[in-house]
């Protein structure tokens, strides 16, 4: 038997076959199943089974009434909570009055059975059970959203902590410099001033990037379109980097046509470059990298492909990583938070293009940015 995921389960006990006939007419209805049992021991078999919006008993039953029966639900936790209505033959039944069901609702129905009083009370306990399903799925999404919230912000806290404190004992450090009878010397001031800047620099790199993709989830990462030349702006990144990873002995090459005028935002263009590049040299296991710029002419598209000989992407990662804060595994001592692959495929997206990689694991990793030349040649 098949069930709608969406279907609500409503449970008919009576001794009767003809009665559980006519009450299940009377309140069969598309998006509720309906289950009928022939007797009490029956219908707890059932309760264990499957979850119930409501349980309707018949009263009057040869081997376990319906208090009965309602008892022994009140003792067992998963049908605590199922709510009853009896069908009672009223006059002499209505003296009982069932006691101590607290948690469930207990409602009544008299025979003979008023079809119209039978369905808007069953209507009732069914809505009440969507409405509770609809509240606890509501209810697990706002956990999970405030999980990640959570997640979120110890990462950002953490990546800030560090760089900020050595900027404060940076501080500390040239308090005392200063209160020290011989002056400071100045090339060495000056090193420590370049280790503050490059600090702040990746703080707020960090901070860009959290409000970018901000930007990019609701849609609002502007581009500035212009004419640019690619290979310049290649260039351009090129230096900056090797600038700062001058040390690592890490080289970096660049092939690119002496010059290549597409339509776009340089800026953007330039932290996709950067965003790749960085990559290259945090994942590229001091190996050198690689940096093309070029035209398809077929398709009508120019290129930039980052490519390293490190560590490589497993097939398995290599959509994930351009969600935001995906990483691969065994990264976790190198610093970030997963956000630079995201931003720049929205980047790339909102220029029309594409950012892909070709990589296997161990065989180094190619990332590859591909934007259209306008439409009308120059
Ligand atoms: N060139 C590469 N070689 C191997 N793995 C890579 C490469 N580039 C990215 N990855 C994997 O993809 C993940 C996501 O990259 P992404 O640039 O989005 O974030 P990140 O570098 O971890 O942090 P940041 O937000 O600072 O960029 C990385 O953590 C790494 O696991
Ligand atoms: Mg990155």
């Amino acid at each position: 038997m098949t069930q709608d995921t969406t279907d609500v389960n409503v449970l008919l006990v009576d001794d009767l076959q003809e009665n559980l006939v006519a009450l299940e007419a009377l309140i069969r209805q598309p998006g509720r199943r309906i289950f009928t049992a022939r007797s009490g021991e029956e219908a707890l078999s059932l309760m264990l089974e499957h979850p119930f919006a409501l349980a309707i008993l018949d009263v009057q039953m040869p081997a376990m009434s319906g208090f009965e029966l309602a008892e022994l639900m009140r003792g067992t936790e998963r049908t605590r909570g199922i709510p009853i209505v009896f069908v009672s033959a009223g006059g002499r039944e209505l003296n009982y009055a069932f006691q101590g069901y607290e948690s469930g609702a207990v409602d009544f129905l008299y025979k003979p059975l008023d079809p119209h009083a039978v369905r808007s009370k069953v209507k009732v306990f069914v809505d009440l059970f969507r409405q509770r399903q609809e509240l606890q799925e509501a209810k697990a999404q706002l956990q999970r959203a405030v999980s990640m919230r959570d997640d979120f912000m110890s990462m950002i806290a953490h990546e800030l902590r560090n760089p900020l404190n050595s900027v404060y004992l940076q501080a500390q450090l040239r308090r005392k410099m200063l209160a020290a009878p011989k002056p400071p010397d100045s090339a060495a001031m000056l090193k420590m001033v370049e280790r503050d800047e490059r600090q702040i620099r990746s703080m707020v790199r960090l901070l860009d990037d959290m409000l970018d993709v901000s930007r990019a989830r609701t849609g609002k990462l502007a581009i500035v379109p212009g004419p640019f030349d690619l290979s310049a702006s290649a260039a351009a990144v090129v230096e900056a980097i090797q600038e700062q990873a001058s040390g690592s002995g890490v080289q970096i090459t660049l092939a690119a046509p002496p010059s290549l005028v597409i339509e776009g935002d340089e800026f953007r263009i330039e932290q996709v470059i950067t965003n790749l590049l960085t990559n290259a040299l945090r994942y590229g296991e001091g190996k050198p990298v690689a940096v093309t710029v070029g035209q398809r002419e077929e398709e009508r598209e120019v290129f930039v492909s980052v490519r390293d000989q490190g560590m490589g992407v497993a097939p398995a990662d290599q959509e994930r990583i351009f969600e935001q804060f995906e990483r691969t595994e065994g990264v976790s001592q190198v610093p970030g938070l997963g956000l630079g692959l995201y931003i720049a495929r929205q980047i790339a997206q909102a220029h029309h293009g594409r950012l892909e990689v070709r990589s296997a694991r161990g065989e180094g990793s190619e990332f590859i940015l591909s934007l259209p030349l306008p439409s009308v040649a120059p």
